[in-house]
């Protein structure tokens, strides 16, 4: 017979349970939230924590201003017939190079490939490909994307879909994406071994009686965030906190509220936080290595970012 004593700790073993695929039955999987419950964390957190022009370092107005990226290989978006509800970013003209690849999930989990597009543009730039969910759109809200899509973009990659862009390095793919989108990659990278890090945008994990998912987090996490005025910035500060032991992460915060500067030409200082990033951890570049963990001028914390970073060697 079941006391009633037993009954919360059954409850706990079977919000212990981990899933073998992290699809879950929302946007963003697993490790996202559903609309009514985060209308509930909106009423409760105001809504001011979301959008911009919140903080020191928020863009006055979006930029109309679109380049090919400030990288050595001008950059494009693009559909492609073989992948047609998503965006591919990637140089115009294949880059002597191998590009890793960036499977990019939209705030709200939008299905518009567009959404981020001059920020997506700067990465493509440097010599990467980006594959992002949904066709392009324009308009805000075209749906949400799903946990497959995310999984679409890195099948039709491993399949040889993006030869057609230049040489692709198969291993360095990371699941990558702005709040609902970060909770997507989160998602992504559970129990995929393809994935090697995820890049998070302005979130972590919502729900405290979630946060037992990331013990099946094993690859590298870094939070790009965006300071007091953003929803996702105590989340993602919990998030790093509550890591693996011993995993590699990277923390960094700048005061822009939730949107970021990815609106500003080439994405502002998100863009360029996003690229040094990248070419620190992907390519092993010195200076972008010091941009990322110096201090004075020439870094993170010399652009107004606040940096944490624990157990790279
Ligand atoms: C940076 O850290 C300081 C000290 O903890 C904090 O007061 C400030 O809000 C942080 N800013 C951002 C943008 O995260």
């Amino acid at each position: 017979m079941r006391s009633a004593l037993l009954l919360p700790l059954a409850q706990l073993a079977a919000a212990q349970t981990f899933p073998a695929k992290a699809d879950g039955d929302v946007a963003g999987g697993i490790f996202s939230i559903s609309l009514p419950d985060l209308g509930a964390r909106i009423a409760k957190d105001g809504a001011a924590m979301f959008g911009s022009g919140h903080g020191k370092e928020s863009p006055a107005a979006k930029t109309t201003v679109k380049t090919g990226g400030t990288g050595p290989y001008i950059a494009q978006y693009q559909t492609d017939p073989t992948i047609p509800s998503h965006v591919v970013y990637a140089p115009k003209t294949p880059p002597p190079i191998p590009m890793p690849v960036i499977v990019w999930g939209n705030g709200g989990c939008q299905f518009d490939g567009t959404a981020f597009s001059n920020f997506l543009t700067e990465i493509a730039s440097h010599g990467y490909l980006v594959v992002a969910d949904g066709p392009p759109g324009g308009t805000f809200l075209k749906g949400q994307s799903k946990v497959q899509d995310m999984r679409d973009s890195v099948d039709w990659v491993e399949k040889g879909g993006a030869a057609k862009y230049g040489q692709i390095d198969t291993k360095k793919i990371i699941a990558a994406g702005q709040s609902c989108g970060g909770l997507e990659a989160y998602s992504m990278t559970y129990h995929d071994p393809r994935i090697i890090q995820t890049m998070h945008f302005n979130i972590g994990i919502f729900q405290d009686d979630k946060k037992y998912l990331l013990k099946e987090i094993k690859v590298p996490q870094a939070y790009f965030l965006g300071g007091p005025h953003d929803i996702g910035y105590l989340l993602g500060e919990k998030d790093y906190s509550l890591l693996n032991a011993g995993l590699p992460a990277f923390k960094a915060s700048l005061d822009t509220g939730h949107d970021g500067t990815y609106w500003s030409a080439n994405g502002g200082k998100f863009g360029k936080a996003a690229v040094a990033y990248l070419q620190w951890q992907l390519r092993g570049d010195a200076k972008s290595k010091a941009y990322c963990l110096g201090k004075g001028a020439g870094s993170l914390v010399g652009d107004n970012w606040n940096v944490t970073s624990k157990n790279w060697t």
